[in-house]
């Protein structure tokens, strides 16, 4: 088969509104009437039908979404991330494969621990943990650390590494979501959270972010995983976004170091939701 000229000039939109139709996001005008076409050829009309009102739901959907997220923002409101429903979900959570069931490979593992944590993270540090989980991460810092705080919202989570880790340099605390009490001003050097501010609502960060400051050394740097892209993305993530996150860390009286998703030589690893974000800061030295 030849493509004309007219072909050549739009294959380019073709493909983009190929790919975006069917991935649900918008449709570039002229490139969606000869795909519709093309789709009402090989099928029929009435699933041409269900496809076009299937199309326009997700658009409206994702209006909706935009416009509840922009809310939560604005108004401090914890959306579907409340603080309960994480305690009861993953109180209830099955925790039988330690929380590996999220590392996708061996490699990226090894690249999170050599390529991200150990470089951050001082020798002799007192370090917390937020959201430890079954410990996914906390037995890669419990060896590394002077001293290590694990706080969770979760009961069954801190039951958990207290079953699993015997260290004696760990302490635990069963937090509310959003404060650190007991752990005392100025005693941290180290924060570390991986997979957990992405289910933790703004206004909890927010609170977070605050605590952080009071209970961090000066020249502490702490090490966060959130969503950068306002929760968009799958997962039942929060609204938060890089640029958010970044102002309530100035305004928390604290420094924003860096803000990545990718390291590694050639940027090869990556966080696996690309819409997610790191973001390395801490109170002035
Ligand atoms: C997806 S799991 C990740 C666990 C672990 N960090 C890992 O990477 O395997 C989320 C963890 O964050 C905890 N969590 C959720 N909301 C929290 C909050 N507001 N404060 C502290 N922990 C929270 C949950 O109880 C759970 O242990």
């Amino acid at each position: 088969m030849t493509m004309t000229d007219r072909d050549a000039r739009n294959a380019p939109e073709l493909a983009r509104t190929a790919v975006s139709g069917d991935s649900g996001r918008d449709a570039l005008p002229s490139g969606a009437v000869r795909v519709l076409r093309d789709r009402l050829k090989a099928n029929d009309p009435v699933w041409l039908g269900y496809h076009v009102l299937d199309r326009a739901a997700a658009k409206v959907s994702r209006f909706f979404d935009g416009r509840a997220r922009a809310r939560e923002r604005a108004r401090d409101l914890p959306g579907v991330n409340t603080r309960e429903y994480n305690r009861m979900l993953w109180t209830a959570y099955d925790w039988s494969h330690d929380g590996e069931e999220w590392t996708p490979s061996v490699e990226w593992r090894e690249s999170v621990v050599t390529e991200v944590l150990v470089p951050l993270l001082p020798s002799d540090a007192d370090v917390l943990e937020i959201g430890p989980g079954a410990g996914r991460w906390t037995r890669e810092l419990s060896p590394r650390a002077r001293s290590l705080a694990l706080a969770d919202i979760s009961e069954r989570a801190i039951e958990l590494c207290r079953e699993r880790f015997a260290a004696e340099n760990l302490s635990f605390l069963v937090t509310d979501g959003n404060t650190l009490p007991g752990v005392a001003d100025g005693s941290i050097d180290f924060v570390w959270s991986f997979d957990v501010f992405l289910h933790i609502a703004p206004v909890d960060q927010k609170g977070y972010l605050r605590e952080l400051a009071r209970v961090m050394r000066s020249g502490a740097v702490a090490v966060i995983h959130h969503p950068g892209d306002g929760g968009s993305a799958e997962g039942w993530r929060s609204a938060m976004t890089a640029e958010l996150f970044a102002e309530l860390v100035a305004d928390a009286g604290m420094r924003v170091h860096r803000q990545f998703s990718r390291w590694g030589a050639g940027d090869r690893f990556s966080l696996p939701n690309s819409g997610d974000v790191i973001t390395v800061f801490g109170p002035p030295a």
